[in-house]
């Protein structure tokens, strides 16, 4: 039996306590449980966090390899080995913490890794086209709010376009929702987010 490959990214700077790394692993589990073929491999952005973009990382990514200092090597080393990773991936599921109305900077930082001209994108005369084979991606937030089709959201609409510059359309939110905002709201939040996982991991 092939194994495909399911890559869960984690990106709660909480270890302990965090909703979205709570759902993400149900998820997981679930998809497993009813998809016994796949391998999962783990991304934690919290216990390994990668470096932001800065100017050493921007050189190493246009300026062609035998001009790389070492420390340019060493950073082209790290994002080959993450596009690799997530382009190696069947089905991506992320769990995402809802920071300051956006997503954690930890995921920012990962996303300046894998959107790489050249590998997951390319610009043409038409504009960029995504150069990443369609396949399934389930973004599992966790709010203390409620932001679900309203202005604040701004969690939703970058990373929907963000994917499908990549090339990716298969996008499939599930919003826990209200988890500050008293014990009801957050039952409530919760089990909406449950249900959602229990339709789309089985
Ligand atoms: C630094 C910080 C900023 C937050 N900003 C927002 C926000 O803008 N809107 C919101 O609804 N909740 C916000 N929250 C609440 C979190 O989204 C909520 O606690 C969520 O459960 C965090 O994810 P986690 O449980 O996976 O750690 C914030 C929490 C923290 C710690």
């Amino acid at each position: 039996m092939s194994r495909k490959t399911l890559l869960h990214i984690d990106s709660s700077a909480r270890r302990t306590g965090s909703e979205s790394r709570c759902l993400s692993r149900r998820f997981v589990r679930q998809w497993i449980d009813s998809h016994p073929d796949y391998q999962v491999v783990e991304r934690d952005l919290a216990s390994k966090p990668l470096p932001h973009l800065d100017e050493t990382m921007l050189e190493a990514m246009q300026r062609p390899a035998e001009q790389h200092t070492p420390e340019m090597a060493r950073i082209s080393e790290r994002i080959g080995m993450l596009v690799e990773e997530f382009l190696s991936a069947d089905v991506v599921v992320l769990g995402v913490p809802m920071y300051n109305l956006g997503i954690p900077s930890t995921l920012k930082a990962y996303i300046d890794h894998i959107a790489i001209a050249g590998r997951t994108f390319a610009y043409t005369e038409q504009g960029p086209v995504g150069l990443v084979t369609d396949r399934p991606v389930y973004i599992i937030t966790a709010r203390g709010g409620l932001h679900t089709g309203r202005e604040t959201d701004q969690q939703s609409p970058y990373l929907k376009s963000l994917f499908s510059f990549l090339g990716l359309n298969n996008l499939n939110f599930i919003h826990s929702e209200g988890l500050n905002m008293g014990e009801e709201a957050r039952r409530k939040g919760l089990q909406g987010a449950q249900d959602e996982i229990g339709r789309h991991a089985a």
